[in-house]
């Protein structure tokens, strides 16, 4: 019997840019949350050898280049076992779209493995091989609201926040990461202030939203009631901290139709919207679930592919991930 697991998205909530490192990677400050969107991994262990990736859509790899099959390789070796393990990927998330889709079904396979070899990797080397296949592969073994650092691989459990309606809006169109990362670049090179962003920790950027992240979770922390007497959620009270995705800088002039889709999502009522991560997801934040409807009725008659979700604390998250 194959294991099902929930492979879960997320989005991000704030994203800054900081220094390219040596390594070519770039500082990253961001808090990622996870949501309801989800693919389905199937997990089955068969007599034989060698790992096999099948999925009906043919933007997937099939080779060893898919994080899956990378991750499984590399815990089949940690955990000493063999066999011919089969991954089904059932793809519902966009390809290429910021949701963290391939990093999340790579996470869910090394779970499906671990169960289906009923054998389990200490926690340490699961974040370890986790991060080594991509930088936002471990926040998946994390949930919730996660605050990302270091390339984004650098994963620390929030506290966990009531779950908030979102509405995402999904775009035709895919964004390739590195060549985003390649685009801020270019557009720091260009600008007075590039000695500062390539020195080490001096990204003005970095050293805001860190504040804003640490007022908010002072705060929060506290136990004193968010907003002025009103029971707030506290993830509108994130956005008033100064969230802002980076990348919307780059990518939105490259592709004027994600710029649009944000500012739909206001027009619709989103408390807060923002691409996620490199996109091309763009997803807003809703006071309530009518209002979260009211708008996906909206924008689909005005042509955007736009669903209602939830974010997932993490107790939702780890409560769904198995698919029984
Ligand atoms: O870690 P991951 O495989 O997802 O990264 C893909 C590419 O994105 C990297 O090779 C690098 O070019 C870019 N990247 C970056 N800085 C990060 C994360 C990714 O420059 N923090």
């Amino acid at each position: 019997m194959p294991i099902s697991v929930r492979s879960f998205a997320k989005i991000n909530l704030g994203l800054r840019i900081g220094a390219l490192r040596e390594d070519g990677f770039h500082e990253l400050l961001t808090v990622y949350q996870t949501i309801g969107l989800h693919d389905v991994i199937r997990v089955s262990l068969e007599r034989g050898s060698g790992i096999e990736i099948r999925c009906a859509d043919p933007r997937v790899p099939k080779d060893s280049s898919n994080t899956c099959y990378r991750i499984v390789e590399s815990a089949m070796q940690a955990l000493d076992v063999r066999g011919h393990i089969v991954i089904d990927i059932e793809k519902r998330l966009p390809v290429q779209g910021g949701l963290g889709g391939a990093s999340a079904n790579a996470v869910a396979a090394l779970l499906g493995l671990e169960r289906v070899v009923k054998k389990a990797l200490p926690a340490e080397e699961r974040l370890r091989i986790a991060a080594e296949v991509g930088s936002d592969l471990p926040l998946f073994l994390v949930g919730g609201t996660v605050l990302g650092l270091g390339r984004g691989e650098r994963v620390y459990p929030l506290e966990d926040l009531p779950a908030m309606t979102c509405v995402v809006v999904t775009p035709e169109v895919g964004v390739s990461t590195p060549h985003a990362f390649a685009r801020w670049d270019r557009r720091t090179a260009g600008r007075a202030e590039t000695s500062k962003l390539t020195m080490p920790g001096a990204s003005d950027r970095m050293v805001e939203l860190g504040r804003g992240i640490s007022a908010w979770l002072s705060k929060s922390y506290s136990g004193a009631p968010f907003g002025r007497g009103r029971a707030e959620n506290p993830l509108l009270e994130l956005v008033r901290a100064g969230i802002k995705n980076d990348f919307e800088e780059v990518v939105f002039p490259e592709y004027p139709e994600l710029s649009e889709g944000k500012s739909a999502l206001e027009c619709a009522g989103a408390k807060y919207a923002s691409l996620s991560g490199s996109g091309s997801t763009l997803y807003g934040l809703f006071a309530s679930k009518d209002a979260a409807h009211a708008a996906v009725i909206r924008l689909r008659r005005q042509g955007w592919a736009a669903q209602v979700t939830v974010t997932l604390t993490r107790k939702q998250y780890w409560r769904r991930v198995f698919a029984e």
